[in-house]
């Protein structure tokens, strides 16, 4: 059943020159169907150059709209219209303009995690496997971090030659767990080493063998010769190394590790979207040049 779902999707995104992009936390099912998947920088990165004039984003909006920024002429669906990304709406662009007024001589680094309107007002873009490196590669000196305070703080501390201020957004699945949670799971598997996402918090952060984005904690995971590890990540990436490497045991830091938002799309929505389905993501071209620029710096600054 399932793989008669996943065969008609593959039939149908071949005879609608459709491109399926998938974010690491989607489902193992969905990820099998995906011509690419990976963290958010790679698949923006991917985006400018897919051959097909349609791109099917399983994900969330933000990321959608990533590709429509980068690719204004592709046909670009987002796999399920309820799939947003809190964090991303966390602050508004006034809020953000108020901001730039009393540091005006900060940069604003911005998260990928943001809305396109946020865009238009920030300087540079940076998504977690990249923020580090554009941190320390972009001019100016001083960085107003925005929205997600966990990944400012983590960057802050690996780029001491700047000046930040950070401001006290997040995200909600991530900032839930608790440094209790990491010393619960470090003693239920004492052998197992702890991979973290940095929009965990400062103390459980602390306590990381690894820290990374969702591509780098699995590559990490895949590489290492260790046999045990407990995913400080969205329970997706659980499963999926899982799979990939039957002969080690990963376990969920927390059972509330999930993303409702990136769990929202179902095989069946993708079903849907290539059948000619979804929503299709429109953004005016003012906008759009304005909200581009910052993609475009992180892709110069984060190679
Ligand atoms: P990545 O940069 O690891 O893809 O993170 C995206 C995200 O939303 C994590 O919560
Ligand atoms: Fe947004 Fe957090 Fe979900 Fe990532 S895990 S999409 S940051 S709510």
């Amino acid at each position: 059943m399932l793989k008669d779902v996943q065969d008609r999707i593959i039939k149908l995104k071949r005879e609608r020159d459709v491109c399926i992009l998938a974010h690491s936390y989607m489902s193992e099912e969905i990820c099998e169907v995906a011509d690419f998947t990976g963290d958010s920088y790679a698949l923006a990165v991917k985006a400018r150059s897919v051959p097909q004039s349609t791109v099917l984003m399983c994900g969330v909006r933000f990321m959608a709209e990533t590709v429509k920024l980068l690719a204004p002429d592709k046909r670009v669906i987002l796999s399920n219209s309820d799939a947003g990304c809190p964090m991303a709406e966390q602050f508004g662009k006034d809020e953000i303009l108020q901001l730039k007024k009393m540091y005006p001589d900060y940069a604003v680094v911005a998260y990928v995690n943001t809305t396109t309107q946020l865009k238009t007002v920030a300087d540079v873009c940076v998504t977690s496997s990249s923020a580090v490196k554009i941190c320390k590669n972009i001019p100016q000196k001083n960085i107003l971090f925005i929205p997600d305070i966990n990944l400012g703080s983590y960057v802050k501390a690996r780029v001491p030659e700047k000046n930040f201020k950070l401001i006290s957004g997040g995200c909600p699945t991530h900032a839930k767990i608790q440094k209790s949670d990491v010393l619960s799971a470090k003693s239920a598997h004492p052998d197992a080493l702890f991979l973290v996402h940095p929009e965990c918090r400062a103390e459980v952060v602390a306590l990381a063998d690894y820290v990374g984005s969702t591509s780098g904690i699995m590559d990490y995971a895949v590489k290492s010769d260790n046999k045990q590890f407990i995913i400080g990540t969205e329970n997706a990436i659980v499963e999926h190394l899982q799979f990939r490497c039957p002969d080690k045991k990963f376990y969920p830091l927390s059972k509330d590790l999930i993303c409702h938002n990136m769990k929202i799309t179902t095989l069946y929505d993708v079903l849907n979207c290539v059948s000619g389905g979804g929503e299709q993501i429109i953004i005016d071209e003012a906008t759009r040049i304005q909200a581009v620029k910052c993609i475009e710096k992180m892709i110069e600054y984060g190679g």
